[in-house]
C-alpha cells in the first residue's frame, strides 16, 4: 500500500518525505501545488535533494499535483477514487503557516484542507490519518487558567490566544477530533517550534526564530525573555513523526514533538553572544523602538508584525506560555530509538554561521560581529 503526504515540499514535509522513504518501503505520493505532474515532480525532486541527502529511494516518490484548498483535493475524479483505493495512511502535514495573518487567509488551507484530507480519508481504502499540528495550539493556555499543559490537554479557541493561524490549527483538530469519534484512525503530532537542522544550521528564511535572531542581531538587542520554548530541530521533528507514526498501537494517541526540557527563550539570544555578536538585553519598550528604528530592514519588519512574539517569547509577564510537557511522548519516542537533538553551543554556532551565509547582505550592514 502507499503512503500520501501533504506539505512535502516544506520546511518540516521535505524531510518527514524522506524519513517516510526510508522506513517504508512503498510508494510515498506527495499531494504538490503546480500545474502539472512534471512541475510537480521537479518541485518535491529539489525539495529533497535541497537537503543533500543520499536517499536511493527517490524512485519510489511520486508526486501529483493539488491543491489543498479545493474541492477533492484538486483532483479530478477518477485520479482521485484510484488514489483513495491505493493509499492507506497519510500524512497531513501541509498547512498555510503564518504567525502573523488573518484568520480568513489562512483558514481555507488550514481548515478546508484538512476537511478535504478528512474526506479523502473516509473515501476507497480505510487510511490512518497523521495529522500535524502545533503545540501553539496552547500558547495562550495561562489565560485560559492552564499553567501547564501535557498530552492529554484538550486545546481550544481560549487556549491558543487571538492569533488566526492558531485558531486555525484549533479548529483542525476539532475536525480530526469529530472524525476519530466517527470512526477514523487517527493520531496526532504536535511539533513545538521547529529550529533549524541540527546536520547544516538550515532554515527558511520566514521561520521564527531566524527572524528573532536576524532582528537581534541587526538592532544589536533583545528583550529581557522569560518564556521556555516547546522546541526542537527540524530533522529531530521529522524524524520523531516518522518513528512514532510506524510504532505499534499509535491508533488515538497525541503527541508533543520536542526535545525532553524547553528551551528558554533567553538561551536563543545568549547563543548569539557567544558567536560574537554584542547585543544588550533591554526592555520589551526599548526593543520595539529599537526595531522602529531599523524598520527599513526586511528581518526587523518581520518581527514588528510578529504580535505572537511576546507570548512566544515571553515578553510581558502576563503571557509567558505554559509549562509544556511531553512525557508520554519522549517515552514512545526513546521506545522508537529516536535520538534526542543535540542542541548545544555548537548547534547554535552552525546555525547562525549558515544565517550569516545565507542572509550575508540582510544581516552585515548593521551587526558587529566578533
Ligand atoms: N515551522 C514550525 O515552526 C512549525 C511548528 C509547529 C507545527 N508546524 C506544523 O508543521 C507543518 C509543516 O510546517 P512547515 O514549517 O513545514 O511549513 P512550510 O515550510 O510553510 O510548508 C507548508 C507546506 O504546505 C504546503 N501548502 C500550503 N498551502 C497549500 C495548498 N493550498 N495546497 C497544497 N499544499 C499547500 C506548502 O506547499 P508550497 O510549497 O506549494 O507552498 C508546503 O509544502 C504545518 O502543519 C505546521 O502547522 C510547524
Amino acid at each position: 500500500m502507499a503512503v500520501l503526504l501533504t506539505g512535502g515540499t516544506g520546511f518540516v514535509g521535505a524531510r518527514l518525505c524522506v524519513e517516510l522513504l526510508r522506513r517504508t518501503d512503498g510508494p510515498v505520493i506527495c499531494l504538490v501545488r503546480a500545474e502539472s505532474v512534471a512541475r510537480a515532480e521537479q518541485r518535491m525532486r529539489s525539495a529533497v535533494e535541497a537537503l543533500g541527502e543520499d536517499v536511493p529511494v527517490l524512485p519510489r516518490m511520486r508526486a501529483v499535483p493539488a491543491d489543498l484548498s479545493s474541492a477533492r483535493l484538486g483532483l479530478d475524479e477518477g485520479a482521485y477514487r484510484t488514489l483513495a483505493e491505493e493509499v492507506d495512511s497519510v500524512y497531513h502535514c501541509g498547512a498555510y503557516v503564518h504567525l502573523a495573518a488573518a484568520y480568513e487567509r489562512v483558514a481555507p488551507v488550514n481548515i478546508g484542507g484538512t476537511r478535504r484530507v478528512l474526506e479523502f480519508c473516509a473515501a476507497g481504502t480505510p487510511k490512518h490519518l497523521h495529522h500535524i499540528s502545533t503545540l501553539g495550539v496552547f500558547l495562550a493556555a495561562r489565560e485560559a487558567g492552564l499553567d501547564s499543559v501535557d498530552e492529554s490537554t484538550v486545546p481550544t479557541l481560549g487556549t491558543c490566544g487571538p492569533f488566526g493561524y492558531l485558531r486555525t490549527k484549533v479548529e483542525a483538530e476539532q475536525a480530526v477530533a469529530a472524525a476519530a469519534e466517527s470512526g477514523l484512525t487517527a493520531t496526532l503530532y504536535r511539533p513545538g517550534l521547529v529550529l533549524a537542522d541540527s546536520r547544516d544550521g538550515a532554515a527558511p528564511a520566514n521561520d521564527f526564530t531566524t527572524c528573532v535572531l536576524a532582528a537581534a542581531i541587526v538592532t544589536g538587542c533583545y528583550p529581557t525573555a522569560l518564556g521556555a520554548l516547546p522546541a526542537s530541530t527540524v530533522d529531530h521533528t521529522a524524524q520523531a513523526i516518522a518513528a512514532l507514526s510506524l510504532a505499534p498501537d499509535t491508533a488515538g494517541k497525541v503527541f508533543h514533538v520536542m526535545r525532553p526540557e524547553p528551551l528558554p527563550a533567553r538561551e536563543l539570544f545568549e547563543r548569539a553572544r557567544e558567536h560574537g555578536y554584542r547585543l544588550r538585553e533591554v526592555t520589551a519598550q526599548q526593543w520595539r523602538v529599537a526595531l522602529l528604528a531599523h524598520r527599513a530592514n526586511p528581518w526587523a519588519r518581520a518581527v514588528l508584525a510578529l504580535e505572537i512574539c511576546t507570548y512566544i517569547l515571553g515578553i510581558t509577564p502576563g503571557r509567558r506560555p505554559p509549562r509544556f510537557s511531553a512525557d508520554i511522548s519522549a517515552d514512545a519516542a526513546a521506545a522508537a530509538s529516536v535520538r534526542v537533538p543535540d542542541t548545544g553551543p555548537a548547534y547554535f554556532h552552525r546555525l547562525l554561521d549558515r544565517l550569516e551565509r545565507d542572509h550575508e547582505e540582510t544581516l552585515s550592514a548593521t551587526h558587529t560581529s566578533g
